[in-house]
């Protein structure tokens, strides 16, 4: 018997960034939508351990116990006192250290999918409990839909969303790694004061609304100065966005995806088709959300 389990991407709409804390961790008020790109991730009773990935970036996903998928798996039978004896294999579609929580779906999916393999029965307090553990954002790749994180980001309230955004995502040549974005933003606030995260009300009332112009005029992310600093070729993928029509363009996260937001569809259709010509990106793709967490397929 295996479990399958489908875990969606996300992108910050809004990551409003604070000073660095004693624990080296950031403050944040970090606007979350999940959007339709998934991983699936199919657990099966096995002799030991194992994790197999496949798809167009399955070479650069770890496969050992450093894999987040590996060590929701270990995290969960270590409370149950059970034997991690499974095959945790990722069909991987969202693209790795990109920004879009793909890491943290993964761990998110193994999570549910051991779960309901083990019959642990465990509370979704539980295993929120653990998804913190894991990652500042693997909570909410098992909620989904839209939420304000704060603290490191895990902390979540779920937020209303009155309608369906279109959105566009170009995949960057490379990947960036979110502890070096986090320390090129300190580097880049020395000698500042860093003020206190918020979240944006006008940002939570065009999402509230399903405003997509109002939404376009209030994003915001803070990681985005040091992303552009460490990935510099980044600004072209933006303004090629920008002058297809997106009506907004920003880094997804700590990069170094870039993502667009379009009016609807058609329009979605037409910011991927001018970026994919202009040649700024390795790979580019439509998709829509707010969109269901980690499900049980
Ligand atoms: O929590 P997670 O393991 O995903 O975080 C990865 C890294 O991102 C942390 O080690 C830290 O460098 C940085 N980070 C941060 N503040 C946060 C979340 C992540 O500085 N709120």
């Amino acid at each position: 018997m295996s479990v399958r389990v489908r875990v969606p991407a996300k992108v910050n709409v809004q990551l409003a960034v604070g000073g660095a804390r004693p624990d080296g961790f950031h403050d944040l008020a970090n606007v979350f939508l999940a959007v339709g790109l998934y991983d699936e991730i199919t657990v099966t009773p096995a002799d030991e351990l194992r994790v197999a990935c496949s798809g167009p970036y399955a070479a650069q996903v770890p496969l050992d116990r450093t894999n987040l998928a590996a060590r929701a798996a270990l995290t969960l039978a270590q409370r149950r006192g059970l034997d991690p004896a499974v095959h945790i294999h990722i069909a991987k579609d969202i693209p790795v250290a990109g920004g879009m929580a793909g890491g943290s779906a993964d761990g998110a999916g193994a999570l549910l999918a051991c779960d309901a393999l083990w019959g642990t029965g465990a509370s979704r307090e539980e295993l929120l409990e653990i998804c913190a553990e894991l990652g500042s954002d693997v909570p909410f790749s098992l909620v989904g839909g839209a939420a304000l994180g704060i603290g490191r980001g895990e902390k979540l309230t779920a937020l209303e969303v009155g309608g369906t955004f279109h959105w566009v995502f170009a995949m960057a040549e490379g990947g960036l790694s979110t502890p070096a974005v986090f320390r090129e933003f300190d580097r880049m606030a020395q000698g500042r004061e860093v003020p206190e995260p918020v979240a944006s009300a006008e940002l939570l009332e065009a999402l509230a609304e399903g405003d997509a112009d109002a939404l376009a005029a209030a994003v915001s992310n803070d990681l985005q100065p040091a992303a552009l600093s460490l990935f510099p070729e980044l600004a072209q993928t933006l303004e090629a966005g920008r002058e297809a029509g997106a009506l907004a363009e920003l880094v997804s996260g700590s990069g170094p995806t870039t993502a667009f937001l379009a009016r609807d569809a058609e329009a979605a259709e037409k910011v991927a088709e001018a970026l994919r010509a202009s040649g700024t990106c390795r790979a580019v793709r439509v998709a829509a959300g707010p969109v269901a967490g980690a499900t049980v397929l």
